[in-house]
């Protein structure tokens, strides 16, 4: 290791490695690109946003990205702010989504759920709030689009700790919500922060003014209605609101929220700062055997995401490799867990949308994208230490299946051989019924346009026709423990038993009142969602 121990805590204590979770349209590009402002790496608010238009822009590399369902945009973003390294790690959303944006969690120490105030919670956020919350990672909350009319701030909370299960403590609260929104206030430093709007759409940094709750100015200022709706409010919330615990956000437990506009800047720095003040840097990770410590001097990491054919000129695919420990350098030896060889780590990237730099050095909490072969698998551990194993990422409940065939049954090796590296890609899930040849499988995906993906992936790059007929089926759940032979589980006609491609029965369900039909009656019955 050519740096000492010292400056590899140091590298490490200023990482914040996060996600932002959210429902198409809250904000989270505009979010972004403010913080990326904020830090600097970019001069013009927009070039996030000019990116996310590029995706749907037509030149041919693009429309094959596009077919084959692979987010254009960055997949990792690092920037310093102060003296903190950030890593916000992209998770593609919209018409893309699939288990890609659900394992990328898994390479995040924290999670920034952001929510429109006028929406509050909506279905793609409670989907990727489960995920984080099985992982036990610190949520923080941003409430968007506050300069506009949004849902009574109460009732915000009421929905997230009903609809989501967690406690929650406003560090700010809002003046003004039906559209004639004056700023908050800072519970924390117990000061007003004013709105101002400086008409730009927030390219440049917003300046609010700050000043006591009793200060007479600001009841001046905000005029006798606000201010006393303002004073009965905070006392609620003082009262019988949640008391803010830094232990419990950390165990994710309760989610501290923070209400502002991202496009107007407005709360955002203040954001920015509590965020990166009560988030972890990257912490001990669970290997198979054994937990590792980031300051370890061997290196390890796991990836947790592949991508095929970024660049249809070179059929390369990228593994994605989260660092958990140690220093990682260019070119350095490693052992690589599910060949059990050692491999050289010479091609590293780090991405920034279609820009590639050649990674020399990087530390835990850091994400490499490393030029794959063909080699790598997601969950893979990748090690100087030589024994580590990683089972660390979890499948996530496909949504969508459909039975699949080759039109011609004589490419039989080549349908499988798609398949099965589709499914190392973790595109899409493959189960047969236990009574049907190899010739049939069920697929299931996270996201609808997994199915054209595997369609015209099969086409182009195995030459195979597929046969795919939609199903009902809308939920799978694994067997954990069951009374009897899982075929003689009592099961409504509509269910069906297949089997995942570890031998693990699974039983699929075209809607939540047939689960319930079948864990009613069969006593003993324990099912699960993920694998
Ligand atoms: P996403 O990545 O989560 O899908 O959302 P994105 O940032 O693209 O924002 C979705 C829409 O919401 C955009 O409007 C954006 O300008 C708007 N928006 C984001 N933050 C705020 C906010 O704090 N306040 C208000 N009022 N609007 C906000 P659009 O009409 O789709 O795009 P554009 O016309 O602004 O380019």
């Amino acid at each position: 290791m050519g740096i000492s121990k010292e400056q590899l805590i140091a590298e490490i204590e200023r990482r914040r490695t996060f996600a932002i979770i959210s429902h198409p349209d809250a904000g989270k590009t505009t979010l972004t690109e403010k913080l990326l402002l904020y830090g600097g790496a970019i001069h013009m608010a927009g070039s996030v946003k000019a990116r996310k238009a590029a995706k749907y822009a037509t030149s041919d590399w693009m429309e094959i990205e596009k077919q084959r369902g692979i987010s254009v945009t960055s997949s990792v973003m690092q920037f310093n702010y102060k003296n903190y390294c950030i890593n916000i790690l992209d998770t593609p959303g919209h018409q893309d989504f699939s288990e890609d944006t659900y394992r990328t969690l898994v390479a995040a120490d924290s999670a920034v759920m952001l929510i429109d105030g006028a929406k509050g919670v909506e279905a793609q956020t409670i989907k990727l709030f489960h995920v984080c919350k099985m992982r036990g990672i610190p949520i923080f909350t941003f409430i968007n689009k506050m300069d506009r009319a949004s849902k009574d701030p109460f009732a915000l909370m009421q929905e997230i700790e009903e609809v989501l299960g967690i406690q929650s403590c406003p560090i700010n609260w809002p003046i003004g919500t039906d559209g004639d929104f004056k700023g908050v206030y800072n519970r924390k430093l117990k000061q007003i922060e004013l709105f101002t709007s400086d008409n730009k759409h927030g390219q440049a940094i917003v300046g609010s003014t700050r000043g006591s709750v009793d200060d007479p100015v600001f009841k001046d200022l905000l005029g006798e209605h606000y201010h006393s709706r303002l004073v009965d409010e905070i006392e609620l919330l003082d009262v019988a609101g949640d008391n803010f615990d830094l232990r419990k956000v950390l165990k994710g437990e309760l989610t501290p929220i923070f209400f502002g506009s991202a496009i107007t800047n407005f709360g955002v720095e203040p954001f920015l700062e509590e965020f990166l003040q009560m988030s972890p840097p990257p912490g001990p990770q669970a290997f198979n055997d054994k937990t590792v410590e980031p300051e370890s001097e061997d290196f390890s990491g796991f990836i947790f995401k592949i991508q095929a054919n970024m660049n249809p000129n070179h059929r390369d695919r990228l593994a994605f490799m989260r660092i958990c420990s140690g220093v990682f350098e260019r070119n350095m030896q490693v052992y690589h867990s599910s060949s059990g060889k050692m491999i050289r780590l010479s091609q590293p990237q780090q991405l920034m949308a279609q820009e590639r730099e050649l990674v020399e050095v990087a530390y835990p909490g850091d994400i490499v994208g490393l030029f794959d072969p063909g080699i790598f698998r997601i969950g893979d551990a990748l090690s100087t230490s030589g024994n580590l194993t990683f089972s660390g990422i979890p499948s996530f409940p496909a949504e969508f299946f459909a039975r699949v065939t080759a039109k011609d049954t004589m490419k039989r090796k080549q349908f499988l051989k798609g398949l099965t590296q589709l499914s190392e890609e973790g595109a899409i899930q493959i189960y047969k019924q236990p009574d049907i040849g190899i010739e049939e499988f069920i697929i299931g995906a996270v996201g609808v346009l997994q199915f054209e993906v595997l369609e015209y992936r099969l086409k182009n790059e195995y030459n195979v026709d597929l046969r795919l007929t939609h199903l009902n089926y809308r939920h799978a759940r694994w067997i954990t423990e069951t009374p009897c032979d899982p075929h003689d589980l009592n099961k409504t006609s509509t269910t069906m038993i297949v089997k995942d491609m570890h031998d693990n029965y699974v039983l699929l369900f075209e809607n939540e009142w047939s689960i319930q039909w079948v864990l009613d009656r069969n006593k003993g019955l324990v099912l699960r969602d993920i694998s």
